[in-house]
């Protein structure tokens, strides 16, 4: 099969939520070997690919745990690029009276964004560095990320995915003597099944679908960019 990835191996965090699952389809028709953690004892209900035959579903992977990511990446070999779409979101307003916004919404966030790319990234650039590829990582910030205006309500997320900014741009600049590129996109609201079940009332085509943030994550991990690091690109939709 022809295609950008052809023979290269993925690595996709978050493969089995709905931004991952995009990512994997559209690396998986250009070619890729793609591997997927998952926090789960087993292939989690409604993943499309598990009898994918380049796919490999790697269970019982807790990205927040340095062991358990040290583990996973071990086990893949000659790895060129590692996609970051793992994270979580809650709402956490201060300033209200019996707001729930506990130390334990700002730990969790921390550890389901910030904590699971940081050990995500480390990861990847030491199996990169050991094999000496020019690889590509990409993570998943969020338009608050960039813009904290828009994060009103939810200053645990809000700082949680400006750490994943911060992240990727020192880790860019760390590698670029290496070749290794590094960036992240930043999507405002994606398209996604749980939002409009969440948001039934909103205007869906003002919205980012699936595919076009999908489309800008593997032009970031595909050999085809060959200059561009330490980019946050925003996904804005019509927002
Ligand atoms: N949805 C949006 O509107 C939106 C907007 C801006 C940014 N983002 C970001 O885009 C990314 C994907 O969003 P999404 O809507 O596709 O989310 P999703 O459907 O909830 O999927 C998130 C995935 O992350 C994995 N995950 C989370 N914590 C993990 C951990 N500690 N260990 C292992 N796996 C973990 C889960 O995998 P398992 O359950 O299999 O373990 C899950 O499949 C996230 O980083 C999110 O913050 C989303």
């Amino acid at each position: 099969m022809a295609g950008a990835f052809h023979g290269r191996t993925v690595v996709v965090t978050g493969g089995t939520g709905a931004l991952g699952a995009a990512v994997l389809d559209k690396l998986l028709d250009e070619g890729a070997i793609c591997h997927v953690p998952t926090s789960h004892a087993a292939s989690p209900k409604g993943f499309a690919f598990a009898r994918h035959g380049r796919v490999t579903l790697s269970a019982n992977v807790e990205l927040g745990d340095p062991t358990s990511v040290e583990a996973f990446y071990a086990t893949i070999p000659d790895l060129w690029a590692s996609i970051h779409c793992a994270g979580g979101f809650a709402m956490s307003p201060l300033g209200q009276p019996g707001s729930d916004a506990s130390d334990d919404i700002f730990a969790g966030m921390m550890d389901a964004n910030a904590r699971t790319a940081f050990l995500c990234c480390r990861a990847a650039a030491r199996a990169m560095l050991a094999s000496g590829t020019a690889g590509r990582i990409v993570n998943v910030t969020a338009r608050p990320g960039l813009d904290p205006r828009r994060g009103a309500g939810m200053s645990a997320y809000t700082a949680s995915k400006a750490a994943v900014a911060a992240i990727t741009v020192t880790l860019a600049e760390e590698l670029k003597g290496d070749g290794i590129l590094v960036n992240a996109v930043a999507p405002s609201t994606l398209d996604t099944p749980a939002n409009r079940k969440a948001m039934s009332k909103a205007d869906f085509s003002k919205w980012v679908s699936l595919e076009a943030a999908a489309e800008a994550i593997t032009h970031l991990a595909s050999p085809e960019n060959a200059t561009i690091s330490g980019a946050l690109v925003p996904l804005y939709g019509r927002a």
